[in-house]
């Protein structure tokens, strides 16, 4: 039987032996897969296990400093780095999603390699990090897979393969064979902070992919207020933790409203909740009116720039989780 105090104790004792007195780097994301994965490599090696966590200026409100501080109190070897300008930069006037993908990818690359230079140089003498840790989960495999197979492209997920060989880093991935709801489990088991734990999937490339059409800072600022308000009234209602996954999305259009005597023609957000197991197939969330008429006013009325909000009532397949 599948115990996560036996998975731990008996993946520990791989790591140790697997690793030896090696370096490992890897790159955390603040979700739950990769804090996991991580905190069990720190009890495999402790220190030299070299995080970083990256900044990309997609992320949710408040999200960079809140993660960053609960990985220091677990005790985790973890630099943050701030990449927002690159990310910007790069993506200013791109629009396809998969594009916004790969330059998210390679520029991610290119963060990666930056940051795994200064800990090369910062390792005692004559020591090297050989290794890449991951928090790949079973579900990832099979998607990218999929992904792969002749039945066309659907999104290329970037967090699976697809380092360049100049790299030279073996990889580790000590979850690769769960699904997510074991890896609460395991996390659990490790003390690992409910706040990260309990947290909803949340796509790498971030809001890039819940900005529709082209990203501005503008854009994504807008974007995390009113996801902001969406996420608290669902914690507060007690349906963040009935849902597998929400967020809120920016709509390329702008649409008509009135505000006192004055016509508005502003921003149109879509709110999204959906139930699933392991995000192959996902059902929208039947959230109370009265709720969605709270979140709704409140959008509304606090964040400048948006005059409606919708709600997606779509279910997957045939429509995805996401909107790109
Ligand atoms: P879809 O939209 O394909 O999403 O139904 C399924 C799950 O995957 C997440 N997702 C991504 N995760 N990189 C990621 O790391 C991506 O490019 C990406 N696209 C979708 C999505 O949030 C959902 O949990």
């Amino acid at each position: 039987d599948w115990t996560a105090e036996s998975f731990v104790e008996t993946t520990v004792a791989e790591l140790e032996q697997q690793l030896g007195t090696d370096h490992v780097i890897m790159a955390l994301s603040g979700g739950v897969d990769s804090t996991v994965a991580a905190v069990l490599l720190h009890h495999a090696i402790g220190k030299r296990l070299h995080c970083f966590f990256v900044d990309h200026g997609l992320l949710r409100k408040g999200e960079y400093e809140q993660v960053l501080d609960s990985y220091k109190n677990m005790g985790l070897n973890i630099k943050g780095v701030n990449a927002k300008e690159l990310f910007f930069s790069r993506l200013a006037g791109v629009s396809e999603p998969e594009q916004k993908r790969k330059i998210i990818g390679s520029s991610f690359i290119d963060v990666f390699d930056e940051a795994s230079k200064e800990i090369q140089k910062e390792l005692p003498e004559g020591a090297e990090a050989k290794w890449l840790g991951q928090g790949t989960i079973y579900p990832d495999i099979i998607e990218s897979i999929s992904v792969k197979g002749p039945s066309a492209t659907i999104k290329s997920h970037h967090n699976v393969g697809g380092l360049p060989d100049y790299m030279k880093l073996k990889v580790v991935e000590p979850l690769k064979t769960l699904f997510k709801d074991e890896v609460r489990r395991v996390g659990k088991t490790l003390d690992v902070d409910s706040a990260i734990l309990g947290r909803h999937p949340f796509p790498g490339p971030g809001l890039a992919i819940r900005v529709l059409g082209d990203i501005t800072e503008e854009k994504v600022r807008i974007l995390q207020e009113a996801d902001d308000i969406y996420i608290r009234n669902l914690k507060e209602s007690g349906w963040y933790d009935k849902v597998w996954q929400a967020g809120t999305i920016f709509l390329p259009v702008q649409s008509v409203g009135v505000m006192g005597d004055e016509r508005t023609y502003e921003h149109v957000v879509a709110l999204r909740a959906v139930g699933s197991l392991d995000g192959m197939t996902a059902d929208w969330i039947h959230l109370p009116y009265d709720l969605l008429a709270k979140i709704s006013n409140e959008i509304i009325n606090h964040v400048k720039g948006i005059n409606r909000v919708v709600y997606d009532i779509s279910s997957k397949p045939p429509a995805t989780i996401e909107w790109e």
